[in-house]
């Protein structure tokens, strides 16, 4: 067998069949150091982002000159709705949040929305999308997760409402949802006509539902480290594929922190403060030596290291927004504002 390789090696190489075997070895070791080199550059197959700066394009306020969040706040049909119309919009994005999720997380806390919460990928979901042109519209789960019965005609009726009364009914609708709304947003497809969707972090209801021809164009926007999901949601693109349905996929690679990410990702958390929590949480363990995250934010304990070390945030509720950009660099589960280019390209080509 080691001669077959030998062969290999030497076909692979195009050397002549008479060179000397005393040189394989060499030649094979260094193409083993070549591969663990490889290997060590691009671990788990290439699922891992180079650095911070090169995935991290936009800062939380990197919009401020661009568009402002200013939602109106509803109360319909026993929820919280939450929008925003640009000037000339051009198309109308529902959002659907996951599990334990709601609208006001969409946007800034403010005087229009006192109840607003701002989470770091939300609200930079929401500006791109303000400064893309995109009317947008949150709806709150009447549950913690959404139902994918009743619901969905709560839902739809709200949105039929809502762009009747803003006379919005000749722009192209899309949908973007994550986790539990990734379901919903995959079953509300076939009671609402979106022009395009897109399904975060899950794989959709595919095997609980009829697709019919005229389902909308499919982005999964995934976290490749979530093996099972992936593969129901490989399997799911295959099945909407194989019914002329236009079908992409965008991964989601795990990234080094580095000690200013809070701050450059969260409101209200400055330099000093992400920095401190930074070498804190690198010290416990929770951030590897090169930056990556060891585990989940939801899996480890972070928040009371604070009090041990006497790091006081401005605000406590900010807690939640700093366990989520420790989940998006884990890159397990979380909303992801990272695709934001990707995402709003296939809406904008799939309009109609
Ligand atoms: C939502 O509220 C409106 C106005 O009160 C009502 O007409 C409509 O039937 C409600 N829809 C659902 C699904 O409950
Ligand atoms: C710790 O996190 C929980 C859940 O996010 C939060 O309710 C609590 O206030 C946090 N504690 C501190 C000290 O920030």
């Amino acid at each position: 067998m080691f001669s077959g390789v030998l062969e290999r090696v030497k076909m692979v190489l195009k050397l002549p069949n008479n060179v000397q075997n005393k040189r394989l070895p060499i030649v094979i070791a260094f193409l083993l150091f070549i591969s663990v080199l490889y290997l060590v550059l691009y671990r788990e197959n290439g699922e891992q982002s180079g650095s911070s700066s090169e995935i991290i394009k936009q800062n939380w306020d990197s919009f401020s000159s661009v568009v402002k969040l200013e939602p109106t706040v509803e109360f319909r049909n026993g929820t919280d709705i939450i929008w925003q119309i640009p000037d000339s919009p051009k198309a109308i994005l529902f959002l659907a949040h996951g599990c334990d999720g709601k609208a006001a997380n969409f946007w800034d806390r403010s005087s229009k929305c006192p109840n607003c919460v701002g989470l770091p990928e939300e609200r930079l979901l929401t500006l791109n999308a303000l400064a893309r042109k995109f009317a947008v519209i949150a709806v709150s789960s009447a549950e913690a997760c959404w139902s994918f019965k009743e619901e969905r005609f709560t839902v739809k009726d709200i949105i039929e409402w809502w762009i009747a009364k803003q006379k919005l009914q000749h722009l192209p609708l899309v949908a973007l949802g994550a986790s539990s709304g990734g379901y919903f947003v995959s079953i509300l497809a076939t009671d609402l006509r979106f022009s395009s969707i897109t399904v975060m972090i899950i794989e959709g209801l595919y095997d609980q539902m009829e697709i019919p021809e005229s389902y909308p164009p499919t982005l999964f926007v995934h976290m490749p480290k979530d093996k099972s999901r992936m593969q129901k949601l490989k399997r799911f693109a295959i099945l909407l594929k194989g019914k002329g349905i236009d079908v992409a996929e965008v991964k989601c690679l795990e990234f080094p922190l580095s000690p200013s990410l809070f701050a450059d990702r969260i409101p209200g958390i400055d330099v000093a403060t992400s920095a401190k929590l930074f070498s804190l949480f690198q010290e416990k363990g929770f951030i590897d030596k090169n930056g990556f995250m060891t585990n989940d934010g939801r899996d480890i304990h972070w928040n009371k290291t604070l009090q041990e070390r006497g790091i006081v945030l401005p605000d406590k509720s900010l807690s939640k927004h700093i366990e989520e950009e420790m989940n998006l660099a884990f890159a397990f589960h979380e909303m992801t504002s990272l695709q934001s280019e990707q995402i709003f390209n296939w809406f904008e080509t799939h309009l109609s």
